[in-house]
């Protein structure tokens, strides 16, 4: 079967229900989800800045690449604005948990970095030991700019790295040099931001064994706290800039899951602990004294320390995160700047969530966390009556294959199961076409 024609990739799920689940929902549902927050909760912000100055191609983000500075100038007008009025509906007000992710946050000129914290600072309170983090491209940072954050509070910052390759540089159209990134660390440490992560993504274009090798070799010397490892998504379907990349120039599935095994080896000797999915921390690191607390999370980032019970997006396409469902902003700018000029919330879709989804959601993020599930224990705890009949056949094959074991009610990933995290994931999945072979499932797993 080819299974290719029926569903292309597997979620990652840095959320359950994913968001393709989302449908139409009212700006005002969103509204009352703000008004009825506790006032002692404690609230996580993701700031998006769509903008960048060139185009990568291999790039899955929301983004736009702009020329003017004057349009980014003007998103920040509106992204303050848009802070101020959902801090108007908000009865929370305390935030233990900034982001700023894009596109490039990097984009933003100094004194706009500071104008948005400024207005974050004056809306909201946030808490001494807050977690204060910048997504870097190195290519657009500069001394200035890490100076605003400092001043800011950013305590932690995650440099783009992808490869250290030259060709695979050419053909995804990123060149920077190892130099730079070392420059960067220099700007970031002298002014006492430390928390350093970087991200790599294999799987990309002119890829081989042996440049990952080098890659992941030079990352792990230059000692970053946590390394994430993205397995780079082609989804030229979806983000036809990624056409340019030629796809006989992407390494196969087998070859990516060597490339992958291999990574983790050099990261696991170079003192790493292996994360989840696809992220690495020093043993000292926040991220890998929550796995081995329990605490570990999976937000839209990825693997997180952030215990924080609501996320609010800002900015354009953002997601807010309640514990009655999800909202997320309009993906266009221009309805988003509209929007905002007329005092309104700019959500457009969203989800509900129900008790059997939040029940789903656990079960996802113990197994995507702690690669170990207990489904029944997990009902119990929600209060709802399944028996997972409809997924017991999917996971006896697993059983059988060495993928998963089971010790009385819990499964736990084997070594082997470790790579195919995604598709068990997939079983506990309401939304995901269940007709598709659970084999068939790890075959895409391992495809990207
Ligand atoms: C928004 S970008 C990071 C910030 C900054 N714009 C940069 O590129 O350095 C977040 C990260 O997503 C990862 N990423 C982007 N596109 C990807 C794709 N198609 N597949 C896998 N990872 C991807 C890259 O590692 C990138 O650093
Ligand atoms: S990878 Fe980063 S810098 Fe490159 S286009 Fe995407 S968001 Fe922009």
């Amino acid at each position: 079967m080819n299974v290719q024609t029926k569903i292309k990739r597997l979620p990652r799920y840095t959320s359950y229900p994913t968001a393709l689940e989302f449908k139409e929902l009212g700006a005002h549902k969103y509204a009352t989800w703000l008004t009825s927050l506790k006032n002692d909760e404690h609230l996580s912000l993701y700031i998006h800045i769509p903008y960048c100055s060139k185009l990568c191609w291999f790039c899955g983000c929301f983004m736009k690449v702009v020329n003017k500075y004057d349009v980014v100038a003007k998103y920040v007008d509106a992204l303050v604005q848009e802070i101020a009025l959902v801090a108007q509906h908000s009865g929370a007000e305390i935030v233990s948990h900034v982001h700023f992710g894009g596109g490039s946050p990097t984009i933003l000129a100094p004194e706009h970095f500071k104008k948005i914290m400024d207005t974050v600072r004056a809306n909201f309170t946030i808490t001494p030991d807050a977690e204060i983090a910048v997504e870097i491209d190195p290519r657009t940072l500069s001394e200035d700019k890490v100076k605003a954050y400092a001043k800011s509070g950013v305590n932690r910052v995650s440099i783009g790295i992808q490869d250290f390759n030259a060709d695979v540089q050419t053909a995804i159209n990123r060149i920077q040099s190892q130099q730079l990134i070392e420059e960067c660390i220099r700007w970031l440490t002298n002014q006492g931001i430390d928390k350093i992560n970087f991200d790599l993504v294999y799987g990309l274009p002119h890829q081989t064994i042996s440049s990952i090798k080098n890659t992941v070799s030079k990352a792990a010397k230059l000692k970053p706290d946590r390394i994430s490892l993205f397995g780079y998504a082609h989804v030229p379907w979806v983000k036809k800039h990624m056409k340019m990349i030629n796809s006989e120039d992407l390494p196969n599935g087998k070859s990516r899951l060597v490339m992958f095994k291999l990574a983790s080896a050099i990261l696991l000797a170079e003192g790493y602990d292996a994360i989840g999915l696809d992220h690495f921390a020093l043993p000292k690191d926040e991220l890998s004294l929550a796995k081995k607390k329990g605490s570990l999370r999976r937000n839209f980032q990825g693997y997180t320390t952030d215990n924080a019970g609501t996320l609010i997006g800002l900015g354009v396409s953002s997601i807010s995160s309640f514990n009655e469902g999800f909202a997320k902003n309009t993906s266009s700018i221009k309805d988003y700047i509209a929007n905002i000029s007329k005092a309104e919330l700019p959500v457009e879709h969203g989800l509900r969530t129900s008790t059997n989804d939040l029940m789903r959601r656990e079960i996802i993020s113990d197994l995507m966390c702690f690669s170990r599930f207990n489904p029944h224990a997990v009902a119990e705890r929600h209060g709802v009556n399944e028996n997972f009949a409809k997924e017991q056949s999917a996971l006896a094959k697993l059983i059988s294959e060495g993928i998963l074991q089971k010790n009385q009610d819990t499964y736990q990933l084997t070594k082997k199961g470790s790579h195919y995290r995604r598709a068990v994931a997939t079983i506990f999945d309401e939304y995901f076409p269940q007709n598709i072979d659970i084999f068939d499932r790890c075959i895409l797993e391992s495809d990207g």
